[in-house]
């Protein structure tokens, strides 16, 4: 029986506490351990610390049959048969490169407890290919009993219970020498995706490493290839929208991430881009993926062009003047505002003396943490109240359903830019509002 096999999930942000309640709700004993106090007092008391649509109650119900419990203490944890490596990844502070330096340390503290001879470590964190490599040589020398497996996360915000009981893909990066024992332990923990029909790739380190930095910069350069026609469509008078729909009755291309619009954000697509490129410029394998500069530079531009267009609809300067922003997580149904687009824009009006309002339905709390510069509402009237311009820039579906006549009788001027690309236009202008897109002709 699954209660039998002890697991511990090292690292208790979004990927890894979504992972323990994950694996709890499989029947697994989880350990959650993390050397943030306040995250495992969190979720011991059955707060999920961040966003997440189904996972609080899903966390609770684990919580309550006992085998779901968090701890600071990796010893608890060193009793584990399987140990999932969740730490974040994120983009050092003074390069485009990955920072490895939590993965070491957990590594560090895990070993330093002693983990069971005979236990499985399964790394899930974005790391750049040879890390787990260099892992391996590592666990030789210092725990030689310990197995290593790579086991890449594809979960997306919003959707992370789901994306993790039901993947897309299990890819499981396997060490050719240990005589399919990492396999055959990563087969019973997934046991059910693997039943229900989830497809399973079996390859090396290398690969299973590169599979997660590869489907984010295709990802990502498909978004940006969408963003690039949007410029071309501004210079032209085409019509993005139509052409991205147009585009997407080819099952080749397919519709899905071709939003155009101020761009991507988030904690992964922008710095897995970066971090690719500098790991491949190690590798001596730049020139493979100068590509990726070309997409983050389209992104980035969407921003700017954002604040330009609003500056012009301005009559060429945002001084004193009111804008409301709706949207400030970096997608709709997060609070996550980490690189966020919407309050990159805000900002850039923040700073050329705009007076901006921002209101999201999750993400005021860590906005206004650390952007305490700008202004917050609870909703939409509220921000905006007197706006002499409103842009729409995350399209959470309380967006969408405004009433542009009623929210019409709140504003200075009938103005919204509609940064994704998500209102009904039809509906905007017949309420008698001035619309524009990125993208889109302007009537
Ligand atoms: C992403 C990957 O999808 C996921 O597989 C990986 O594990 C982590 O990174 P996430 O960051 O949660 O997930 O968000 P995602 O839904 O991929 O959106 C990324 C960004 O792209 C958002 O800012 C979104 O607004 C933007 N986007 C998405 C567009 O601008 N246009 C689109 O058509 C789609």
């Amino acid at each position: 029986p699954p209660a039998a096999t002890r697991v511990s999930i090292i690292g208790t942000g979004y990927l890894g506490a979504t992972h323990a309640v994950c694996m709890s709700e499989l029947g697994f004993s989880v350990v959650g351990v993390d050397i943030d106090p306040g995250k495992v007092a969190n979720l011991a008391a059955g707060r999920v610390p961040f966003f997440e649509p189904g996972l609080e109650e899903l966390l609770r119900k684990n919580l309550d049959t006992g085998r779901l419990t968090f701890t600071t203490s990796f010893t608890d944890a060193a009793a584990a048969d399987v140990h999932f490596l969740c730490v974040g990844t994120p983009q050092r502070p003074d390069s485009p490169a990955a920072d490895l330096s939590h993965l070491v340390s957990a590594v560090d503290r895990l070993l330093a407890a002693g983990p069971k001879p005979g236990s499985l470590l399964v790394g899930k964190s974005t790391v750049p290919a040879g890390t787990a490599a260099a892992l391996a040589r590592r666990l030789a020398t210092e725990a030689p009993l310990v197995g290593l497996a790579w086991n890449p996360e594809f979960l997306r915000e919003g959707f992370a219970v789901e994306d993790t009981m039901r993947p897309d893909r299990l890819v499981l990066g396997l060490q050719a020498d240990d005589g399919g024992r990492a396999e055959g332990m990563l087969r019973a923990i997934y046991a059910s995706a693997i039943e229900a029909g989830t497809p399973l790739v079996l390859t090396d380190f290398a690969t299973a490493e590169l599979v997660k930095v590869a489907a984010n910069a295709f990802l990502a350069t498909k978004i940006s290839f969408i963003n690039a026609m949007a410029e071309i469509c501004e210079a032209t008078g085409g019509d993005v929208k139509t052409l991205a729909a147009a585009l997407a009755h080819d099952a080749r291309i397919g519709g899905r991430f071709l939003g155009a619009g101020v761009g991507f954000g988030g904690g992964c697509l922008p710095k897995d881009i970066r971090a690719f490129q500098a790991r491949a410029a190690e590798l001596g394998a730049g020139y493979a993926v100068g590509f990726l500069a070309e997409v983050d530079a389209i992104n980035l531009r969407r921003r700017t062009r954002m604040a330009e267009l609003t500056t012009e609809l301005l009559g060429g300067s945002v001084a004193g003047r009111r804008v409301a922003v709706l949207g400030a997580a970096f997608k709709p149904n997060s609070d996550d505002i980490r690189d966020s687009p919407a309050l990159d824009v805000a900002n850039l009006l923040h700073r050329a003396g705009a007076v901006v309002t921002v209101t999201d339905p999750a993400a005021v709390p860590n906005a206004r943490q650390r952007h305490p510069e700008l202004s917050y509402a609870d909703n939409a009237v509220q921000a905006a109240t007197d706006a002499d311009i409103v842009l729409h820039l995350t399209e959470w579906s309380d967006f969408r359903e405004i009433d542009p006549v009623a929210l019409a009788s709140y504003v200075r001027t009938p103005t919204v830019i509609d940064g994704r690309n998500a209102l009904d236009v039809a509906r905007w202008r017949a309420a008698g509002w001035s619309y524009y897109a990125l993208g889109r002709p302007r009537v």
